[in-house]
């Protein structure tokens, strides 16, 4: 969708261009920049170029590959045509899922995020843009995925088809819970319920699953996992570096993955009264 009069966009050539003449060049490195500056608030939005980089180290040796795989076989299991993305980061999951799908598109608000991202497969149809305008035409998506990244509901909302899914994944209850004892004087435990409430009015929850495995990571893995979390800034210098000196770091990771289907409205006519 064009992000300035929200027309669609067709694809001709390495151009992307709506019926008013708006048009986005496709990089060459593979994406397409939808971010426009009425919707910027900032120079460089979303993750840092370090946090990027960890990510992409810390995933490629595989530590969440069990996740990596759960979100493909629900993806399977649910025959989804198309999937949009929202907050793909360096396309780990999007990257996965896309050749179970006949449309993958990933989006994130991070320009770094997605270059890295269109290198790794260019099935993919990537975009820089935000969650706030998603860069999708309404009723299009059969499937939002979501994994620790926003939630803008109402944009979901619009963007799928009616009975479509959206795939939500965040940090269960103890989810890399040594690490935060070791960075953090108290531990505040995640609370991946209050989703529910956020989904609960236009949303049916059909299925939730918790995914707990441990973890043994080296030093230099560790050090990437600081780093593409918020622990990175949040987190005292003095504890953070104390935490990087161990060789080894046995922790527990634990995700909680959310299906959620877009409930059908119900009109309901009222006899009338005379
Ligand atoms: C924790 S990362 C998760 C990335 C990826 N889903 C993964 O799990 O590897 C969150 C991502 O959301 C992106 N993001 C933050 N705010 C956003 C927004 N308003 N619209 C789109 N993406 C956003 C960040 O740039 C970042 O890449
Ligand atoms: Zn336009």
């Amino acid at each position: 969708m064009c992000p300035v009069c929200r027309h669609q966009l067709h694809l001709s050539e390495q151009t992307w261009q709506c019926e008013q003449k708006h048009s986005f060049d496709v990089a060459k490195q593979g994406y397409v920049n939808l971010h426009v500056v009425q919707h910027k608030h900032s120079k460089t939005p979303g993750d840092t170029v370090e946090s990027v980089t960890a990510r992409r180290a810390f995933l490629a040796e595989g530590h969440y590959a069990p996740l990596q795989q759960a979100v493909t076989e629900i993806i399977t299991k649910h025959k989804i045509n198309s999937v949009l993305d929202i907050g793909c980061g360096e396309g780990y999951y999007t990257s996965a899922m896309q050749p179970n799908v006949k449309q993958c598109i990933g989006v994130d608000i991070a320009k770094n995020a997605v270059q890295r991202a269109a290198k790794t497969n260019r099935e993919v149809t990537w975009v820089v843009g935000t969650g706030a305008v998603l860069p999708v035409m309404d009723s299009s998506i059969d499937l939002c995925s979501s994994l620790f990244s926003p939630l803008p509901i109402d944009e979901m909302c619009r963007v799928l088809q009616d009975d479509g899914y959206c795939l939500v994944v965040t940090p269960a209850k103890n989810h890399l819970y040594a690490m935060r004892e070791a960075l953090f004087e108290q531990v505040t435990l995640h609370e991946p319920d209050k989703i529910l409430a956020q989904f609960e009015p236009y949303f049916d929850l059909v299925k939730q699953q918790q995914l707990e495995y441990t973890i043994n990571l080296t030093q230099d893995a560790l050090k990437n996992l600081i780093a593409m979390t918020p622990y990175a800034y949040k987190a005292k210098l003095d504890r953070r570096c104390t935490l990087e000196q161990v060789e080894q770091f046995e922790v527990t990771a634990s995700f909680q993955i959310y299906l959620f289907q877009r409930r059908k409205l119900h009109l309901e006519i009222c006899p009338s009264k005379d």
